[in-house]
């Protein structure tokens, strides 16, 4: 099995994230690795979407996510490969903030369950093939010193 460590996104940068895929009341946006379910919660609470997912591998940060905001999102336990097929016809907004080797699967994923209409903003580690139609650079402050992030709009 394919994994990235927990490297929870900044939240200005998640709010860069969210504004660069117009986020909003009609979307229902999932993340994919969810760990500590920042993005979704940040989608409903700011952004005003209709609903937030994730799914996350690591137990512990499932269960915490759950307790921290499960009145707000909805949080799957397991792995996003065999997560994802059964999520895609309630979904609008992909995220995902993984390693390259992990990106290059979502992509042939992607492709194979031939999905329209979503849009996807990825942290640091673009698609290999599909080009995004927006490239945005988040700047957020860091313990030490700011962290600066490249996220990559796409609309498949
Ligand atoms: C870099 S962290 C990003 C966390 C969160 N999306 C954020 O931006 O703050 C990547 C997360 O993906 C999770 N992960 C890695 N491989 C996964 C898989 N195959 N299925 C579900 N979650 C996975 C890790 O446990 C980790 O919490």
């Amino acid at each position: 099995m394919l994994r990235t460590p927990f490297v929870p996104t900044a939240l200005e940068t998640v709010r860069d994230l969210l504004r660069c895929l117009s986020v909003g009341k009609d979307d229902v946006v999932l993340d994919l690795g969810s760990g500590d379910g920042r993005i979704p919660y940040v989608a409903v609470t700011e952004f005003g979407s209709k609903a937030g997912l994730g799914v996350e591998l690591n137990e512990r940060l499932c269960a915490e996510s759950y307790s921290r905001f499960g009145d707000r999102i909805e949080v799957i336990c397991g792995d996003l490969y065999f997560v994802l097929p059964a999520l895609v016809d309630r979904i609008t907004v992909i995220t995902a903030y993984l390693s390259p080797m992990l990106i290059e699967e979502l992509e042939k994923s992607l492709l194979s369950l031939r999905i329209k209409g979503v849009r996807v903003g990825l942290h640091d580690f673009p698609f290999p093939n599909v080009k995004p139609v927006k490239t945005v650079k988040s700047v957020a402050e860091g313990m030490l010193w700011p962290l600066e992030s490249t996220l990559y709009c796409y609309e498949l």
